[in-house]
């Protein structure tokens, strides 16, 4: 008898770490930061070699839902699941039964029921995350929430900051644009605070949201304090969550020309970021975003090595093995 109850214990599943989700750079610490920008050094790493899949996640799913437009966002989480041998699916909302009027908690719940270990989801309504992490057992990444949080891009942005300059610490970065509407700009105010970096927002008047210094940063209307800055991350237009007949600036014409952000306007050897899609002519200037100092491509790079460190952080429950036989083994 007692040799089979030994038995049926070796059969129990190891047990599962905690559920963790990654929904707001609000919900984890530096030390977390730190060890997820580790991680993603080591991957980047396995990455130099030819063959770049590694078993870790062999045998897990991860689901991607988008139920809003994106290329670097999906693709490089699809990407990065594949390259760490999960299994995926991605659920985009055009051609899904949404069209039919099926509810974000039905899709969830209905995906749940292929036990997936990570739902990724990106949605126009803010908390729509923390709704499929009420009514599925997945971990659950934000991909983007409205204007909310877009916690991921933040990761990227910081690995691709601190890989550039050597720093985050005393870091001094402008973000120019359309702050009112911006997930990426909240999330990258919140994740700069959180590691001692100087965050200053320009912009017009209307695209700065009243009392934004409450996060932690300074703003200002006066396009000229970028030429001070380290780094200068350039914010698109989002026309699309614009209110109709709501005139945040005089036209784009003159939004280009007095807050694009243009060669005349920075300091040889400044570092620029976009977060992406660019509209080109109207936030930034095209000799901008094709200068060497434009650090376009590093961020698309870096948000592969990045959202692989998240999906491998949330289903190892721990920092990544730095022994590198153990994460860089090949399947
Ligand atoms: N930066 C970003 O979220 O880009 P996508 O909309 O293409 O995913």
């Amino acid at each position: 008898m007692a040799d089979i109850r030994v038995m049926r214990e070796d059969l129990r599943p190891p047990a599962s770490p905690p559920r963790r989700h990654f929904i707001s750079i609000k919900d984890v610490t530096r030390d977390d930061v730190e060890r997820l920008l580790a991680t993603a050094r080591t991957l980047e790493r396995s990455m130099e070699r030819e063959v770049k899949k590694l078993p870790t996640l062999k045998g897990r799913l991860v689901i991607n839902v988008f139920y809003e437009s994106s290329t670097r966002t999906s693709s490089s989480f699809e990407l990065a699941a594949k390259r760490l041998s999960a299994d995926t699916m991605s659920i985009k909302s055009s051609g899904s039964s949404v069209d039919k009027g099926e509810s974000l908690k039905d899709t969830a719940i209905t995906l749940g029921a292929y036990d997936p270990d990570v739902i990724v989801i990106r949605h126009p309504q803010i908390g729509a995350p923390n709704l499929v992490a009420r009514v599925t057992e997945a971990h659950v990444v934000n991909a983007g929430d409205g204007k909310h949080q877009h916690p991921t891009q933040a990761l990227l942005d910081l690995y691709t900051m601190r890989e550039e300059l050597g720093r985050l610490e005393g870091l001094h970065v402008a973000i120019v644009g359309d702050v009112l509407h911006s997930r990426v700009a909240r999330s990258l105010i919140q994740a700069l605070s959180l590691m001692s970096a100087h965050v200053t927002l320009v912009g017009p008047p209307a695209l700065l949201p009243r009392g934004i210094e409450a996060m932690g940063c300074e703003a200002t209307t006066d396009i000229s304090v970028i030429a001070g800055a380290d780094v200068v991350y350039v914010l698109r237009m989002q026309r699309e969550r614009m209110e109709a007949g709501a005139n945040y600036v005089p036209s784009l014409r003159e939004y280009s020309a007095r807050w694009g952000v243009t060669p005349e306007r920075l300091r040889p050897g400044q570092k620029v970021m976009h977060p992406g899609p660019m509209n080109r002519g109207v936030e930034i200037d095209p000799r901008v975003a094709d200068h060497a100092d434009a650090l376009i491509e590093t961020q698309v790079r870096a948000g592969l090595v990045t959202r692989m460190a998240v999906l491998y952080d949330l289903l190892t429950s721990g920092p990544i093995e730095v022994k590198t036989e153990s994460v860089l083994e090949v399947a």
